[in-house]
């Protein structure tokens, strides 16, 4: 196979009012002048349309609806060069209190999404996660692969391991053409209170303390979520179809450490947090390695300065607090009845 080289004009972004998905469209508009983005985003709790309202209306579109919706994602499929699909139910931890909906918008929502895209032929991206791959021991030298067979743990990471599975027989079935990429922990700006680091950057800011599941010594591979948007945008031009391609910028850290780096920007004690319950099947370690992206697509992160990236992060929160504040309070009075 040859790599190529795709210039889409028009993409439909799912998920374009979330985290990762809103970093994506910002990317794009800076980066990408030529191209149109329609975001199809059905605003559940954890999409914002606050996260691109202030990019140019001739550029991006804001469609509010269900990636299960056929009808509607027919007809926005029939009108682009290329989908890239990060909408989906993300949080581990709510996977756990009620797996239904992770059911119906991971797996049915990226089924309605690859059949528009074969019925019309457009090309698919498809943005899935490291945790597909289930955990690695602390003492463990390895780190995930193209090659690590699949061995999800948790409802959410078994909807995108379907998901990918799904897309991979649409490939090889019916000719779809796609990628997949399987990315570590993102960190950044829009991303929900609920998830590690912005819960406790809101908590510090709230005056309470820090919640650290377990031992604290659980290890995820961070990655600022711009570097993830360079590296889609370089597989959707570029990759290989059929391929897929590990996202990760060498970022492996256990939550303590980051929890204290955390606690001293706010010039607290390195204890002044509560161990809270552990998450049921917690997975241990993630850890990257993106040689094959590096290697074939020549992508490289650059913000790989975890520390500068953290104090842009809890900047970012702390002059932003109308953004979170309205999810604050309902995100931990679920974790309250949560123990956790
Ligand atoms: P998020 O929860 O912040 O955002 C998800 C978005 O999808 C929201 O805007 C939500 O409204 C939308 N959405 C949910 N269900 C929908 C539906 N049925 N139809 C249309 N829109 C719907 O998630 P995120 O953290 O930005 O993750 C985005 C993608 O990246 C996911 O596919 C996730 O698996 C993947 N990913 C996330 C990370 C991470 O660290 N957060 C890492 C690797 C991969
Ligand atoms: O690895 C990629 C995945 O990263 C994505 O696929 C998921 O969508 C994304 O949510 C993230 O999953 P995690 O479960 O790793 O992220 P979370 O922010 O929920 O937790 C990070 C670590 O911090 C994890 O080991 C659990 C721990 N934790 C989390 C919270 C919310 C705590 O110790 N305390 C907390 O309050």
């Amino acid at each position: 196979m040859t790599t190529e080289t795709f210039e889409p004009k028009s993409i439909v972004v799912t998920g374009g009012c979330g985290f990762i998905g809103s970093n994506f469209v910002h990317h794009v508009v800076r980066e990408r002048p030529g191209v149109h983005v329609t975001v199809l985003d059905k605003l559940t709790y954890a999409g914002n349309p606050e996260n691109i309202a202030c990019l140019p209306a001739d550029r991006v579109e804001l469609v509010v609806g269900d990636i299960c919706d056929a009808e509607l994602v027919d007809r926005l499929v029939s009108e682009a060069d290329a989908v890239v699909h990060y909408a989906a139910e993300s949080h581990n931890d709510n996977s756990i209190a009620d797996p239904s909906p992770f059911l119906k918008t991971n797996v049915r929502g990226t089924y309605t999404l690859i059949e528009a895209c074969r019925k019309h032929d457009v090309r698919y991206h498809h943005v899935s996660t490291d945790e597909v791959y289930g955990d690695l021991a602390l003492d463990d030298p390895a780190r995930f692969t193209e090659e690590t067979p699949y061995r999800p743990s948790s409802p959410y990471s078994s909807t995108k391991a379907a998901s990918d599975m799904l897309v991979r027989a649409w490939v090889r079935t019916f000719g779809l053409r796609a990628t997949i990429s399987n990315c570590s922990n993102n960190y950044g700006p829009y991303q929900h209170v609920e998830k590690f680091i912005p819960r406790q950057i809101t908590n510090l800011i709230d005056g309470v303390r820090p919640k650290l599941y377990g031992d604290g010594k659980n290890v995820r591979d961070w990655i600022h979520t711009e570097d993830h948007s360079s590296a889609v945008w370089a597989i959707l031009t570029r990759g290989r179809i059929g391929e897929t391609y590990l996202i990760g910028a060498d970022g492996e850290r256990d939550n303590i450490t980051v929890l204290r780096e955390i606690l001293k920007a706010f010039g607290r004690d390195a204890d002044d947090f509560d161990w809270v319950r552990d998450r049921p099947g917690h997975d241990r370690r993630y850890a990257i390695d993106s040689t094959k992206l590096r290697r074939e697509l020549g992508w490289e992160p650059q913000r790989i300065d975890f520390a500068a990236g953290l104090a842009e992060t809890i900047a970012w929160y702390r002059a932003n607090e109308s953004w979170w504040r309205p999810a604050k309070e309902a995100t931990e009075a679920r974790y309250r009845a949560q123990g956790q």
